[in-house]
């Protein structure tokens, strides 16, 4: 298949008729060599590899050199896919210091663009510089796991009036800053579907219902690659964690059977 760029990413709208845009996270090299093979529109490095690959409690803990390191991986593998690469916590928290680490993101790991949660005042000044230099911005409003402690837990966003219009004017000031793409995480789905008809952007969505113009999915969740079942909006196509450990569990079983220095007579270790 080929290549997405932010032109046809930008137009790809369902009410235009086209199928959902699929997007997958992807964390290292073999994964995303898998995936490079595959009919998947696009790939994020999520900063949910705090989570999935590195063990941490929320994304917060997250560094700039991490997300570096596993997004250039992840390029490294995907060449013929458009990645997207997740600017860490901490890392924009002023105008200034969003120029300087999105630019050594996007420099380094050489994915295609990058992605950041929130659509305040400072970064909707930061989305249009960037976008005016030339580094494409995927925005991504609802639940935002980097203010897990400021907005109290993870939890379903657009269910009061309050909530609701703050939505719409998010999507609609962070269109205006020049994102080519909006993520919709855990936003109730008749809210998602109107904010999704009123944007000439597309939204992709993640826990936010059926009707946006894409949809992403960690991989470790679709695959059930951790011990934890995944959240209540995903579905896994398979459990690899089982997979594996039975997979192991039998090398294991075959090898203790088998050993080339007893003869028999001996127990010794
Ligand atoms: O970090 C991540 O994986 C994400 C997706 C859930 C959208 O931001």
């Amino acid at each position: 298949m080929k290549k997405h760029n932010t032109r046809t990413l930008r137009n790809h709208k369902i009410q235009k008729g086209t199928a959902p845009l699929q997007m997958l996270t992807c964390y290292d090299f073999q994964t995303a060599q898998m995936l490079n093979e595959s009919e998947v529109d696009l790939l994020l490095v999520g900063d949910s590899l705090g989570n999935v690959i590195l063990g941490y409690d929320t994304t917060v803990e997250v560094t700039l050199e991490e997300m570096i390191i596993f997004s250039s991986a992840v390029k490294r593998g995907a060449p013929d896919k458009f990645v997207v690469a997740d600017l860490p916590f901490g890392t924009y928290s002023t105008f200034e210091s969003g120029i300087e680490n999105a630019t050594k993101l996007f420099q380094k790991s050489k994915t295609e663009a990058i992605k950041l949660e929130g659509a305040r005042p400072h970064h909707l000044e930061l989305i249009k510089r960037l976008t005016e230099s030339g580094i494409p911005v995927m925005g991504h409003i609802g639940l935002t796991p980097q203010s897990v402690h400021e907005l109290g837990g993870y939890y379903t966003h657009g269910k009061d009036e309050k909530s609701k219009e703050r939505l719409i004017k998010e999507a609609k000031d962070l269109e205006e800053a020049g994102v080519f793409c909006l993520v919709l995480e855990c936003v109730k789905e008749d809210l998602s579907k109107s904010i999704s008809e009123s944007l000439n952007i597309p939204t992709i969505g993640i826990g936010s219902g059926d009707y946006t113009d894409g949809q992403v999915l960690v991989i470790n969740d679709l695959l059930h690659l951790g011990k934890n079942d995944p959240p209540a909006f995903c579905k896994p196509i398979e459990n690899f964690y089982e997979q594996k450990k039975e997979a192991v569990s039998k090398y294991l079983t075959q090898k203790k059977t088998v050993n080339p220095y007893n003869d028999g007579t001996s127990l010794n270790h």
